[in-house]
């Protein structure tokens, strides 16, 4: 037995199980794997593909609202929504009409129509910062809001807390090992020595915090204000507003991304709980599941970033990219951050993510196991510890990747589908309390499964 109250043979022998099961039961999405395997390295259009517990990645027929059905007809509850891309629904209606008209209308053009406006003031309204830009990834979005921080501030430091994930911005992979910055061994091909130029700290440590920013070199603090990608890590209480006195005081700018907190409301966590960020970064979501994504400044930051502009040789910022703000991407945007972020849609999704988070501690109470859930709005998740986490190092240690790997597969074998990293669930505005039903269901069945051998515990 270990920390997880669960005995390694058990989940072992559940995942063999579930295995030949998916195996078996999922032929078409077998045969297209094969078929793709000559010619996409890795066989999946993105090597991730293949981190799901599945043997072989389960292929989409289509999937509408909170349901994915695959090719082989089974129809999934979708609780993972594409890692958050999807939070409004699989092709909400409302997006899709309005890609539909724009499609008529030209898809790009670099240049702007009536919609860069309209986005702008509904960002400005959303997040309460006046000045935007946008990129069509949320890790574009930080890498160039990085450039420009670091162009406006002229400092060179940038601060992350340990465990954090940004997208596949390069600064942001160097972790706390024994307290000290090193950079993340799985990186690819990369050349540079970030922990020259990346500082890290613990979440929910304002002295480490307040050491970190001491030397006055920090450019940003970027962070998630609930950290979401290492398991969930909420700030305890008082905590950004001890840490917003502090990056202040050291003449440091506070970066939010809240491209998975944007599950706490239409301006994101900052804005659900009063932080006053100098720039925020908003993707996934926020076009309704098209590839966009947007930062937003405040004044005084958004002048500083202009006059580096101004004050720099002509030519390339190393900032954009050609197909940024494209027509296509804008119209998305209008709908979704008209019709899709409003308090009336958030309000369905909040009180059936507590339902769910609710019946998640009911069953993990019934088998006696020392987890617990967390919850951001419509955001739920689980984790292999008694008490929810306080910094990264503890959220990290409570993974259990076979143990994970078991029960995702398990559930997506019953029909629900979850995200394949740690234990996220996603409530959409399409999710019924049907789907949480038989979420909760599939998490009963499996717990009692692993939870089986219990004789067998010291
Ligand atoms: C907080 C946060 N920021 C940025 C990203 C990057 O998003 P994308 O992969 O769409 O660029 C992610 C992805 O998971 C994220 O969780």
């Amino acid at each position: 037995m270990n920390h997880t109250g669960i005995s390694p043979q058990r989940v072992q022998a559940l995942l063999a199980a579930e295995r030949a099961h998916y195996t078996q039961r999922n032929p078409q999405s077998l045969a297209l794997a094969h078929r793709a395997a000559p010619q996409l390295m890795f066989g999946v259009p993105l090597h991730w593909m293949n981190d799901w517990a599945t043997p072989f990645a389960l292929h989409v027929g289509q999937a509408h609202g909170a349901t994915l059905t695959d090719v082989d007809g089974h129809t999934l509850a979708d609780f993972c929504l594409g890692d958050t891309g999807a939070m409004f629904g699989h092709s909400p209606a409302v997006v899709a009409q309005a890609l539909a008209a724009q499609a008529q209308r030209g898809l790009t053009t670099m240049l702007p129509s009536e919609d860069a406006a309209v986005v702008g003031e509904l960002l400005a309204q959303h997040f309460g910062l006046p000045k935007w830009q946008f990129a069509m990834t949320a890790t574009d979005a930080n890498r160039f809001v990085l450039r420009w921080l670091r162009a406006a501030t002229g400092r060179k430091v940038l601060l992350v807390f340990n465990g954090c994930y940004h997208g596949t911005v390069d600064d942001v992979f160097v972790d706390l090992v024994d307290g000290r910055p090193v950079q993340r061994a799985s990186l690819l091909g990369q050349v540079h020595d970030l922990a020259a130029t990346t500082r890290v700290v613990e979440f929910n440590d304002l002295p480490a915090l307040e050491a970190a920013l001491a030397p006055g070199d920090v450019a940003c603090v970027l962070a998630e204000p609930v950290m979401t990608n290492i398991g969930m890590v909420l700030p305890e209480p008082g905590y950004w507003e001890q840490a917003q006195q502090l990056i202040r005081r050291h003449g440091s700018l506070l970066v939010l991304d809240e491209t998975h907190t944007l599950s706490s409301g239409p301006g994101g966590y900052g804005r659900a709980h009063g932080l006053l960020p100098d720039a925020v970064v908003v993707g996934k979501a926020l076009g309704g599941g098209m590839p966009c994504a947007a930062y937003g400044f405040s004044a005084a930051l958004a002048a500083q970033a202009e006059a580096a502009k101004h004050a720099a040789p002509p030519g390339h910022s190393g900032i954009g990219t050609t197909l940024t703000a494209n027509l296509l991407a804008m119209a998305a945007m209008r709908a979704t951050l008209t019709q899709l972020m409003t308090p009336a849609v958030f309000a369905p999704m909040h009180a059936l993510a507590e339902q769910l988070a609710a019946g998640l501690r009911a069953a993990i109470a019934r088998h006696g196991l020392p987890w617990c859930v967390t919850q951001v709005g419509a955001r739920v998740e689980f984790q292999f510890c008694p008490q929810p986490p306080r910094n990264g190092s503890a959220a990290e240690a409570a993974m259990d990747a076979e143990l994970e790997h078991a029960l995702h597969l398990a559930l997506l074998n019953r029909g629900v589908l979850i995200t394949p990293f740690h234990n996220m669930m996603l409530v959409c505005p399409d999710t019924t309390p049907d789907n949480v039903q038989r979420l909760l269901e599939a998490f009963g069945a499996v717990l009692a499964l692993l939870a089986a051998d219990t004789s067998s515990r010291p």
